[in-house]
This record gives C-alpha cells, sequence and structure tokens, in this order.
C-alpha cells in the first residue's frame, strides 16, 4: 500500500480528545510490548509511533491520520494506537486509569460511519485490531480481551505480532495453538522487523474500514 501522508494529530487523555470528524478510525489493541507502535511504524514506512524494549511506552491514546495514495478503497482515516493491557505502571491505581481511558474510548459512537458525530461528540473506533505475540499462544489475559472486543460490537481481527522470531515450523504450530484458543478466530501473522505480512494486513484494515455495519 502507498502512504501519501502520515499527520499525527494528538495524544488523547480523555474523551473530549477523541476525533469529531467523520473519518474511520482504526485501533491497535493489545498487551504492552506486543508490537503495536512498531506495527503502525511498519505500515506507514516511517518512526510515526514511539517504541520501547521496556513495557509501558505508549500511556495516551495516540491518533495519526494517513492519507493513501490515490485510488485506494479508503482515502483517509486513523491508525489509533491505544495502551497497552497487562502491564501495571506505577501499580494498580495507574493501571485501572489506562483501562479507564480504553473503555471511554470503546463507550464513544463509531467513526466513520454515515451521519457520525450529527452532534458533534467524540467518536470511537471504527473497527479494532487485536495484536498478540505468535510466540505465547493462549495468554488468558489476551483470550480475556478477545472475549471483551467481541461483545463490541465493531468489525475486528487478530494479528500476531513477531512473527520472525519463530522458524516455519513452529510458527504454523503457534497460528493454530492461537486459533483453536480464540474460538477458531483466523490469525494474521506479520512482522515489523521483516516486513511479512504488510500488504496482507493494508488488504484487511481496508476491508474492516470499509465494512458495512
Ligand atoms: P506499549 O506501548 O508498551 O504498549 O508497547 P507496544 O505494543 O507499542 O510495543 P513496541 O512497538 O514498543 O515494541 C516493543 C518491543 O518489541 C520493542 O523492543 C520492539 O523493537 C520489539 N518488536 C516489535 N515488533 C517486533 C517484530 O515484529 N519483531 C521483533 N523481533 N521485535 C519486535
Ligand atoms: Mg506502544
Amino acid at each position: 500500500m502507498k502512504v501519501a501522508a502520515v499527520d499525527f494529530l494528538r495524544s488523547a487523555a480523555r474523551a473530549a480528545d477523541f476525533p469529531r470528524d467523520p473519518l474511520a478510525q482504526i485501533a491497535f489493541v493489545g498487551r504492552s510490548n506486543v508490537g503495536k507502535s512498531s506495527l503502525i511504524n511498519a505500515l506507514v514506512k516511517k518512526p510515526a509511533a514511539r517504541t520501547s524494549a521496556a513495557p509501558g511506552k505508549t500511556r495516551l491514546i495516540n491518533l495519526y491520520a494517513i492519507t493513501l495514495a490515490p485510488g485506494a478503497a479508503i482515502e483517509r482515516f486513523y491508525l489509533v494506537d491505544l495502551p497497552g493491557y497487562g502491564y501495571a505502571r506505577g501499580g494498580e491505581a495507574s493501571q485501572d486509569a489506562f483501562e479507564v481511558l480504553t473503555r471511554e474510548y470503546f463507550a464513544c459512537p463509531p467513526g466513520g460511519r454515515h451521519g457520525a458525530s450529527r452532534h458533534g461528540e467524540p467518536l470511537g473506533p471504527t473497527a479494532v485490531l487485536q495484536l498478540v505475540d505468535i510466540r505465547h499462544p493462549g495468554l488468558p489475559q489476551d483470550v480475556a480481551a478477545h472475549g471483551w472486543l467481541a461483545t463490541q460490537d465493531r468489525p475486528h481481527a487478530v494479528i500476531a505480532t513477531k512473527s520472525d522470531k519463530l522458524s516455519r515450523a513452529e510458527r504454523s504450530r503457534a497460528l493454530q495453538t492461537w486459533k483453536n484458543s480464540l474460538n477458531n478466530t483466523p490469525v494474521l501473522p506479520v512482522s515489523a522487523a521483516s516486513g511479512e505480512g504488510m500488504e496482507d494486513l493494508w488488504t484487511l484494515i481496508v476491508r474492516l474500514l470499509t465494512a458495512r455495519p
């Protein structure tokens, strides 16, 4: 996919900071350190999002406006980098604060739909990508998050990150175990490091964002 422009919109700390314009929004959710920010950078081929070997790097909801080259099925939308779950930054109270922000975001009506934000209210995710680490199939936190996402009534899909860390044989075993632990949900392997799966992931993003509600 040819990306024409990546514009950082802002870091959202509260619902009032979420977009109110009609662009669709694709949210990247997953455990802290799973590779959400790295995957965003690999997709847009720019160091747009901050990454780190220390978990808990992304503390706010970071919004990037993406413009695709002419001819794509969707011209402009937001890539949304959420704080990771499963890492208590500075104790339980602060962990809750991140969950509160994520819940507030999902409580907003989806952006990108016809008539979205007629009343100028903040808008939430149109579609969701859940990222899981290919090396740790069936982690209870991920399975629980998947169950919660299924109740959110927005198109969503599962991506297995860091595929470069496994051999070919280990990879297909891990993908099968992931699929089994998520009620047979297909899981797309990607690697921000090697670039594996980037075109398939773009195709998936465009499909999720243009899916009929
Ligand atoms: P939080 O912001 O803490 O929630 O983390 P995150 O999910 O945004 O993870 P981030 O992209 O910061 O990556 C975490 C670590 O994993 C970094 O050290 C990355 O270099 C590494 N990493 C991310 N993607 C890949 C990948 O595809 N392959 C390999 N080998 N390492 C990766
Ligand atoms: Mg991050």
